[in-house]
């Protein structure tokens, strides 16, 4: 810094009109002040959650939680574009996010990060559409969670399903189920042919899970990824 501000005197006394105000922006530094704008429209909306909220957040160096948020207001359709800001960002501020909070503000999932460590400008995050049922979602906040212990995290999977992230995309599309005989574990676009829906709403195997996801909301979730093509990215 030193070497900066010495410079700078140099180049005042070299040239006629100097004024020290100049000097302040540099000093500041870090992400105190600034404002992030988010300028981003959301699909699969059916599975925009209401046990929980979606925000836009500010973390520092602990990510489960977050330093400022701002609740993000559901959409009325796909088309509208959704405009808010963090203004007045906290001087520890690290990284952004498009989260989902619990009502007591911790971290459930990240949609979309956006690193500003280095960050000394105002920025709009370079995102402009966000699916809320989308498939990172569901590995993260349901099969992670209440799933995978079962099927392939321990030593063995149930019913030789893996749903550990890395492996269950390709074990769930488009794969024939081993329990029931007419349909597919996923068949993108069609939930009601889908074994994984059938499963989650019905006592049906041996292992009943009906009671397995605390939340209905968490099946629309699925549901709607499937309707939606049950795409991978
Ligand atoms: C406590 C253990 C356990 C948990 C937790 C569990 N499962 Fe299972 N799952 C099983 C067992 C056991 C079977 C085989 C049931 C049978 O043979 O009748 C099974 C079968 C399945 C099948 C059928 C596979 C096929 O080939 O048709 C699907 C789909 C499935 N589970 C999905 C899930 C999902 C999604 C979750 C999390 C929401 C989950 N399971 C959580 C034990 C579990």
């Amino acid at each position: 810094m030193n070497k900066i501000i010495y410079t700078f005197f140099a180049v005042c006394l070299l040239s006629t009109s100097c004024d020290d105000g100049d000097l302040h922006p540099e000093e500041t530094g870090g992400t105190e002040g600034l404002k992030v704008t988010m300028e981003v429209s959301f699909s699969g909306l059916e599975a925009w959650p209401s046990a929980y909220q979606i925000v836009l957040a500010a973390y520092g160096n602990d990510s489960g939680n977050p330093l400022m948020s701002k609740q993000i207001p559901a959409p009325k359709s796909e088309d509208e574009t959704v405009s808010l800001d963090l203004n007045g960002l906290h001087e520890d501020a690290k990284t952004i996010g498009i989260s989902i909070l619990t009502k007591g503000r911790k971290l459930i999932y990240n949609f979309y990060t956006y690193d500003i460590s280095n960050g000394t400008d105002d920025v709009t995050l370079p995102v402009s559409k966000i699916d809320i049922a989308s498939y990172d979602r569901i590995q993260h906040q349901v099969f992670d969670n209440y799933c995978a212990a079962c099927h392939g995290a321990g030593d063995k999977a149930a019913a030789g399903l893996y749903l550990t992230e890395g492996k269950s995309f390709t074990n769930l599309v488009n794969e024939k189920s081993t329990l029931s005989t007419s349909k597919k574990r996923v068949e993108p676009g069609m939930p009601s042919y889908s074994f994984l829906i059938d499963i989650l709403t019905g006592d049906i195997v041996n292992y009943n899970h009906t009671d397995v996801l605390p939340q209905d909301e968490l099946v629309t979730l699925i549901k709607t990824w499937i309707r939606d093509g049950a795409k991978e990215k």
